[in-house]
Order: C-alpha cells, then structure tokens, then sequence
C-alpha cells in the first residue's frame, strides 16, 4: 500500500476538527477523487498525504513508514485550489527552470518534457517566458502550475479542484492527460463529479471531516441504503443520482 491511514484526526490550532478519524488506504497507481461540500475538509485532508500538514491525532503510513518522507524533490506534489500560492519568481522562465533545478532535470531533457505538457493543453509558454507569473490569467496560471507539477515525474499527484479556472477546452485537455496517467498514483478533489467519474477508481466522500464513503466505483453503485441517506443527489454523478433517486422511491 501507498497510504494506510489510522483514524487519522486533524484539527487547526484555532478550531474543531476537521478531519475526524479518517481510517482507508490508497494504492500505487490508483485514481482517487474526493467530493465534498465546500468546508468539508477537502482542502486539509490533500495537504495531510502531500505531507504538508500533520495528523494531530492517529497514525498515517507512507510506503509503510509513518509520515509522508520523501524519496526524492517531486515524489509527491501537490497542485492547490489557487495556483499562484505555489509561484517564486519574478517570470515565468525563472518559475520554470527552478522547478527543473530542484528535480535535478538537465536544461534539454526538461525543455523537451515541458514544451510536450505545454502543447497539450495549448498553452503558448514561449509568449509569456518574460512576464510575471502573477500577471498571468486565471486558467494561464493553472496551467502554468500545472504543467511545472507534471514536468517533476512525479509518482503521487494530488491536485485541488484542478479544473478552476480553466475553460471548457482546457479542462477536457486537463483530463486527457490524467487519463493517460497510467502507473501514476493520482488523488484529486473536485466538484466537477460527472468529468472525474471515468476517471475515478477509488471515490471518497468527506462531509464535515467526516469521511462517510470510501471504496472503488463498483462499492458506490452498490453502497447500502444508509449511505445512501448520507450522499445527497448533488453529489453524485447524473447517472448513479438517477439510479439512488429511484431506489429511494421503491
Ligand atoms: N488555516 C486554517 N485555520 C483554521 N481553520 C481552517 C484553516 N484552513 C481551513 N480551515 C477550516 O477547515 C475547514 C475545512 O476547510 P478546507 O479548506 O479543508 O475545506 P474544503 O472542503 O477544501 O472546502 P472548499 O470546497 O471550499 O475548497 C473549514 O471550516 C475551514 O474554514
Ligand atoms: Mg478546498
């Protein structure tokens, strides 16, 4: 297993919990998403496997060592909900040949690999090399964040609600290249429930730091009548809402 998690707790020192005993595991290679409301701790449990935050209550194992200890620069990454959290430099070019310094790629082999990420999602970067990554549109800056995670190699990729700010296009784009993410380990939160549901293998569904479902696609389509209560329709994809709605009124 990648990640087994204990009745991993987290609570920020202001406030109440907002992870509550999360106990599952993830396995290499395996597509998870997480749907929520927002509040619900998305955000905070991402941040938990990234190793960005720590359990303040449990026990989480990574690769079967407790906490998440990084073999190496861009093990695991993580894409937040607002991109520009992530950028350093002054332009878009020095954002870039940092992000190859630190996973100790050569000038040409990360060249190649980013000019490759930057055409599949029709992103010009040779036009915005000297400006300031901050200056950037909304869905420019995604998919500059986006595309500077992806060059690393990474083997765990967690990415925040993903497809925020990106058009219609580019979102297909973005899920295109997860798809073809095959031996990587992917976790992504989203609200976009009906683009990730091919995609997905492994669903878990947090309400109020509470992790009420987890389990593969077939586990959901076949999830008893009690979760059922506690999933509302919303957040299901069409299809599945279909199905639980008209179980509901047998
Ligand atoms: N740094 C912090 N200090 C205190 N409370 C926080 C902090 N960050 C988040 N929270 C609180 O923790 C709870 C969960 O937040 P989180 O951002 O994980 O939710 P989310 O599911 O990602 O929401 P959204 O869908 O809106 O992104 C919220 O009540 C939030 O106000
Ligand atoms: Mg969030």
């Amino acid at each position: 297993m990648l990640y087994e998690l204990e009745r991993v707790s987290f609570s920020y020192p202001s406030g109440d919990f907002v992870l509550k005993e999360a106990s599952l595991k993830i396995g290499k290679g395996q597509k998870v998403v997480g749907i929520g409301p927002s509040g619900s701790g998305k955000t905070t449990f991402l941040q938990i496997l990234a190793g960005l935050l720590k359990p303040t209550g449990g026990s989480l194992f990574f690769r079967s060592q407790m906490g998440v200890k990084l073999q190496r620069p861009g093990e695991v990454v993580m894409a937040f909900q607002f991109p520009e959290s992530c950028f350093v430099a002054n332009t878009v070019e020095e954002e870039v040949f940092l992000t190859f310094r630190e996973a100790g790629l050569s000038l040409k082999r990360g060249e190649e690999k980013l000019n490759k990420l930057a055409r599949a999602f029709s992103f010009d970067i040779e036009r915005f090399l000297k400006r300031s990554p901050f200056s950037l549109s909304k869905g420019e800056k995604r998919k500059l964040a986006l595309i500077s995670l992806l060059v690393l190699e990474p083997e765990v990729i967690i990415l925040d609600e993903p497809e925020t700010g990106l058009d219609g296009k580019s979102i297909a784009a973005l899920y295109r290249l997860l798809k073809g993410l095959t031996a990587e380990t992917l976790i992504l939160a989203t609200h976009q429930i009906e683009e990730v549901y091919s995609l997905a293998d492994v669903f878990i569904y947090l309400f109020d730091g509470e992790i009420v479902f987890w389990g593969s696609k077939e586990d959901l389509n076949h999830a008893p009548f009690e979760l059922r209560k506690k999933i509302p329709l919303e957040f299901l994809p069409f299809e599945l809402a279909l199905k639980w709605k008209g179980n509901q009124k047998c």
